[in-house]
């Protein structure tokens, strides 16, 4: 009853003031159920740079925010919560990267989303999970190249592509303490279960996985695959959407080193009803970022879109 009138509330303001919710697949179910559109890094990028509305609420993380803030600049950005950090992206503080860039000098920048709009400026084209293979296949293969910040991400694709790109340091602190020796267990108890993975989990969470790809991917694989029954290495809000295509299925999750519910992404689950209602109506915690800068990181953003979208 009491989101009832919350959800009421919402869709009268997103009337009122022209606006639209966009959501990751990683918030809180009744979150992902009040937003317009619900995808991964790159499919939510896409739709933002082709959103008519004058107000985007971003219910994810701030990288995906000020994403659609660069890429949509004359739309006023909005965030439930101006503390949805993503660790991956502060990881990659702007200054070290730059000395960071000076030692490869003959090296072209492939950064993964999960950065700041700084980064994004200092980078030769951005990726997402979804098509991280592709945008380093559109480089010939001898070229030098960085891959920043994700080294689990950067790893897994060196493997699959064969290149030896320079790794940043970087990882989720969600993905990087999924738990190994759980999932051999796991696997044990339920053999009948594909384990599927996102490729921000460490080699040995992926060398188990039949299916590694990005969220949105992974959310198709289960619809069309055959199995009943799946081991899901991920963040856990990604089970609401898998559960609801696939009623008769059952997703297991590999839950975290510590006990704890660290596979809980904290800065995803930061983003509820009553801050959206409270962000809409008041239209608070609005992104902004500088001109320039924004114009910088767009063009890294449209090298990918091209990459992307060509190559399908
Ligand atoms: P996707 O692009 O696969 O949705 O991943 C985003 C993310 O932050 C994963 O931790
Ligand atoms: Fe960032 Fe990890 Fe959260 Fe994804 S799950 S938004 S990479 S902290």
């Amino acid at each position: 009853m009491k989101n009832n009138n919350i959800i009421n509330e919402i869709e009268l303001l997103k009337k009122e003031k022209n606006a639209i919710i966009l959501a990751h697949y990683y918030v809180v179910p009744e979150v992902q159920e009040v937003a317009d559109f619900v995808g991964d890094s790159l499919a939510l990028a896409h739709f933002a740079q082709n959103v008519e509305a004058d107000i985007i609420v971003f219910a994810g993380v701030n990288f995906m925010a000020e994403t659609a803030k660069i890429l949509n600049h004359d739309k006023k950005v909005l965030v439930p919560d101006l503390e949805s950090h993503c660790s991956l992206a502060d990881s990659y503080p702007a200054e070290d990267f730059e000395k960071f860039l000076k030692k490869h000098p003959d090296h072209k920048v492939i950064s993964y989303i999960n950065c700041s709009a700084d980064i994004k400026a200092l980078s030769t084209v951005i990726c997402t999970s979804s098509n991280a293979v592709d945008v380093v296949e559109s480089f010939p293969k001898e070229q030098k190249l960085i891959f920043a910040p994700d080294k689990n991400l950067g790893s897994y694709i060196n493997s699959k592509t064969g290149r030896e790109m320079v790794l940043w340091d970087g990882a989720c602190h969600v993905h990087d303490r999924l738990n190994s020796d759980r999932l051999l267990e796991l696997v044990q108890e339920h053999p009948d279960a594909k384990v599927i993975a996102h490729p921000e989990c460490k080699d040995v969470i992926l060398n188990f996985a039949e299916f590694i790809g990005s969220t949105k991917a992974m959310l198709e694989y289960t619809q069309k695959d055959e199995s009943q029954k799946y081991i899901v290495a991920t963040e856990t809000g990604i089970i609401y959407q898998m559960q609801k295509a696939s009623p008769n299925k059952e997703f297991i999750v590999l839950p975290s080193d510590e006990n704890c519910n660290c596979n809980d992404c904290p800065y995803m689950k930061l983003n509820s009803l009553e801050k959206i209602v409270d962000c809409l109506k008041n239209e608070t915690n609005e992104l902004n970022l500088d001109y320039e800068l924004m114009e910088k990181a767009k063009l890294p953003l449209l090298r990918m879109f091209d990459i992307s979208f060509k190559t399908k």
